[in-house]
């Protein structure tokens, strides 16, 4: 990749500068209670606490569990004259979250029963610093070509920002009744839900009395809406990409689950006791668009205990679907990774929200914003770049720094993010500029956003950016003026990856290959609370807005979740699995556009999106709906795949499966019956042998044969090449052999290959990954 050349900083300050904010934001983050006098207790912080379940507890009363974990605490009382006792969790995890100091945990490590104590962290809701959105029908079709009943029945648990209800995105237009025996809180002002927000909680540090509302944050709002907001006619972003809104399952129930807030973010105590109510509620998927940014990245499978908790969701049929994170394009840099989480990446759309920067000499680009005012001035500007001179604050446009400038009556050019770059724009305006020209930094690549601005705005690439700014110091007088194109869809390549999106491997279990699949992330439409652009009146009721994250992608795959999960129901099927669902999604996805190339990887100038990077590609719901085989995946094969990780230390497994499991089989990632293969060949000799086991979900009689890419430097051999099926539900199980074919690529070089199941009627690809 290139770097920024004359004014710009260079990329390693710039690297410097974002890790040093993100640390700032992790020390907020920490919450030390202060009090005088007493203990120490500027050391009390949070803590979930593992324990086992006593003895024969098999039927224990929450009154009895609760005391069961009030005996692991200390007597002495907080001098704040808070609780302890956070939360007493009941079904996601067996334990509880307190306030404690460490050596009250240390003193509590030698009771019995006890597990493992973790400072609650707090993770971040993944949406980029802006605000963003997508056509859902155009790109999925799912509705029309299969009788899917939109998700009808099924509840999807949104744990996330809360929601704005009087959204007519969350309008009750003709639910069915409630489901049976759903008997969810509704805590939202005066008390009531309706036929589609079927729940409405929330849970800030112990306390579960605010009311679940999103008028401050609107990212739950927006999250809800993807997955399975109502058919809304004459949506659009400030009369940009006009047309019939809706989510990807209309007809689904909505639950919420409150446990991001604008001042403390996302804590761990908070989420798992979302989750955890989610799951006695009783809801069938569980959307999850949060997760730790660098440095707080989780290095061992139970360090994200939101794993934990899903674990125990997983094992009751609640879907999890979660996000990778925002954190790309550097490798090794996922916030989840579970074998039993959905992990979801962020791809662009076919739609741009089009503004056009042209330069003096008559050089034009394309970027994007939403905010396009029909008052067009077919005027050139002068330019203006106050971060020529290589200070961060004024290259990025920050509040104050372009005091001493002479911005009046100029387009101010600032480099992207950091900061809210809608923030940034009002920051030039108040300094008497006419526009901003928003400049990638070279990691974003070609990733730009469509905001609802408040003053003209063209968000150009990085690539574009290079130029502009070449124009800028070649020139004496530099001008510009900006148009505005409208909403214009057919863009090629996409989908293409977002540059932000998060990439494996992950840091642990290096055999499971995630993330798992993308979707649309990218200037994605959906509701939004309040009213958007320079002149906010915070009054309408049917506002939408783009946002972008991977926190926009995972609600998609929720949503097809919900169509699935539905289509079986309603044609009176076996559910399946959750991890067969997982397979579905993923053997039927797509590594290639739409032009039948590579997924390009928008931080790059021309490279694809590697399986690290893109996972097994687009989810595609159509096919997913209908995959012919699955790849499932028992209970005790999980348990033996724990017991690999923790190297049979049971303790350690217990705190995943809850009860007094003792590790007898343990199995490496790659013999998980995973619907991807990630496999080590370290030397010219590796040789590894794996099974899979296949279910026929599709036709009765089906004849399946094997088509497969081999990886380079490796050859393949099947133990069988023909799968024929002679009755629904029928397994089957093959071998696939990996040897070395000659030479060694060197160690820490990436393979990439698929196996592909081809029947007449379905393809079920696996995809491979050889870590050499
Ligand atoms: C209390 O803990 C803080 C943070 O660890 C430490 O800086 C301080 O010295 C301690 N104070 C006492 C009185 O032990
Ligand atoms: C708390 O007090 C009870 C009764 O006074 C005692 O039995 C128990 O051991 C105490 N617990 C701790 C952790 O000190
Ligand atoms: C999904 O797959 C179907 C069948 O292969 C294809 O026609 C459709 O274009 C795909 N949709 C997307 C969004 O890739
Ligand atoms: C429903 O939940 C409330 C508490 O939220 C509880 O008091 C009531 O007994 C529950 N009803 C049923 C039928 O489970
Ligand atoms: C919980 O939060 C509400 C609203 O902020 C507040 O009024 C109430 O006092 C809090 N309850 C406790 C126990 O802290
Ligand atoms: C979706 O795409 C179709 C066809 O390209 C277009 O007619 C429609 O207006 C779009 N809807 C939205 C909500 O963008
Ligand atoms: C920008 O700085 C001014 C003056 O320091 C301050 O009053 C204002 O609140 C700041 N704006 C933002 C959005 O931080
Ligand atoms: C990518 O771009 C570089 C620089 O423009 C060029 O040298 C290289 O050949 C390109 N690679 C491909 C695969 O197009
Ligand atoms: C765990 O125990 C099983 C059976 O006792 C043994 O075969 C396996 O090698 C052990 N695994 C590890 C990672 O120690
Ligand atoms: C295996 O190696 C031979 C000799 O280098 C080469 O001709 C052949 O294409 C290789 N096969 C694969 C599948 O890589």
């Amino acid at each position: 990749m290139g770097e920024f050349k004359g004014g710009f900083a260079s990329f390693l300050v710039l690297a410097f500068f974002l890790s040093f904010n993100i640390v700032l934001l992790v020390h907020c983050q920490l919450l030390p209670i202060v009090s005088d006098g007493g203990e120490n207790t500027s050391q009390i912080q949070t803590y979930i606490v593992h324990v086992l379940k006593p003895e024969g507890s098999k039927f224990l009363g929450a009154e009895d569990l609760e005391r069961w974990h009030k005996s692991f605490l200390p007597n002495s009382t907080l001098d704040t004259g808070e609780p302890r006792l956070l939360y007493s969790y009941k079904e996601a995890i067996s334990g509880f979250a307190a306030r404690l100091t460490p050596e009250e945990v240390r003193g509590m490590e030698k009771m019995d029963g006890f597990l493992r104590a973790n400072p609650s962290k707090r993770l971040q809701v993944q949406t980029t610093y802006t605000h963003k959105l997508l056509n859902l029908s155009t790109l999925f079709g799912a509705w029309s070509t299969s009788n899917s009943f939109y998700g009808e029945g099924i509840i999807i648990g949104v744990v996330d920002t809360g929601i704005h209800l009087p959204h007519p995105s969350f309008a009750d237009t003709g639910m069915p009744p409630l489901p049976r025996g759903w008997n969810a809180s509704c805590n939202l002002p005066r008390g009531s839900c309706n036929g589609k927000v079927i729940g409405a909680q929330s849970f800030k540090l112990g306390n579960t009395t605010n009311p679940p509302t999103d008028i401050d944050q609107g990212h739950g709002t927006h999250v809800a809406g993807i997955a399975a907001g109502n058919f809304v006619d004459n949506a659009d972003v400030l009369r940009l990409a006009p047309g019939r809104a809706s989510g990807m399952a209309p007809k689904a129930y909505i639950s919420v689950y409150k446990v991001c807030w604008k001042d403390i973010g996302c804590g761990m105590d908070d989420i798992i006791a979302g989750i955890d109510q989610a799951i006695l509620d009783g809801v069938h998927i569980l959307q999850m668009s949060f997760g730790a940014n660098p440095p707080d990245l989780p290095t061992s499978l139970d360090e994200d205990e939101v794993a934990v908790a899903t674990y125990s969701a997983m094992q009751k049929g609640i879907f999890p679907c979660t996000t990778a994170g925002n954190s790309g394009p550097d490798p090794k840099t996922l916030g989840h990774a579970a074998p039993w989480d959905m992990v979801v990446g962020a791809t662009t759309t076919d739609r741009r929200i089009r503004t056009t920067v042209t330069l003096g000499n008559g050089k034009q680009f394309h970027g994007e914003s939403a905010y396009q005012p029909n008052t067009i001035t077919n005027q050139f500007f002068p330019l203006a770049y106050p971060g020529s001179n290589g200070q961060l604050d004024q290259l990025f446009c920050l509040n104050n720094s372009l005091n001493g400038f002479n911005v009046k009556g100029k387009i101010v050019m600032c480099v992207a993010e950091v900061i809210d770059d809608i923030e940034k724009g009002g920051f030039v305006r108040n300094a008497g500029g006419v526009g901003m020209i928003l400049l990638n930094f070279d990691i974003s690549g070609f990733t730009i956003f469509s905001n609802a601005h408040h003053l003209p705005v063209s968000h150009v690439s990085y690539k574009d950016a290079m130029q502009i700014k070449d124009y800028f110091i070649s020139n004496s007088a530099p001008t510009a003026k900006i148009t505005f194109g409208g909403t214009i869809f057919g863009i090629h390549p996409t989908p293409a990856l977002a540059s932000f999106s998060s990439r494996g491997p992950a840091k642990y279990n290096r055999n499971i290959l995630k993330p798992d699949v993308t979707a649309p992330g990218v200037n994605i439409l959906s509701a939004w609370p309040v009213d958007v652009g320079p002149f906010p009146s915070n009054l309408k009721q049917k506002t939408f807005n783009f946002l972008s994250g991977t926190s926009m992608a995972a609600p998609h795959v929720s949503g097809i979740v919900a169509l699935i999960m539905s289509k079986l129901k309603n044609d009176n099927k076996r559910i399946w699995s959750t991890s067969e669902i997982q397979s579905a999604l993923i053997t039927t996805a797509n590594p290639f556009d739409l032009d039948g190339k590579p997924i390009f990887d928008e931080a790059t100038l021309n490279d694809s999106a590697n399986i690290l990077q893109r996972g097994a590609g687009q989810v595609n719901a159509t096919n997913a709906m209908d995959p012919g085989l699955v790849y499932n995946i028992e209970p005790d094969d999980y348990v033996a795949y724990l017991c690999g990780v923790y190297s049979n230390n049971s303790q350690d497994v217990q705190i995943f499966t809850q009860d007094n499991t003792q590790c007898t089989k343990s199995i490496p990632g790659k013999r998980l019956n995973y619907p991807s293969i990630g496999i080590g060949m370290k030397s010219r000799s590796s040789r590894t042998t794996i099974k899979r086991t296949v279910t026929n979900v599709g036709d009765a009689r089906e004849i399946y044969s094997a088509t497969f890419i081999e990886p380079p430097f490796v050859r393949i051999f099947l133990s069988h090449y023909q799968l024929s099926f002679t009755r629904l539900e029928q397994q089957i199980t093959y071998r696939i052999t990996f040897t070395m074919n000659g030479s060694h690529p060197g160690s820490g070089v990436i393979g990439q290959g698929q196996l592909s199941w081809v029947s007449n009627k379905h393809t079920v690809t696996s995809p491979i990954y050889i870590a050499f």
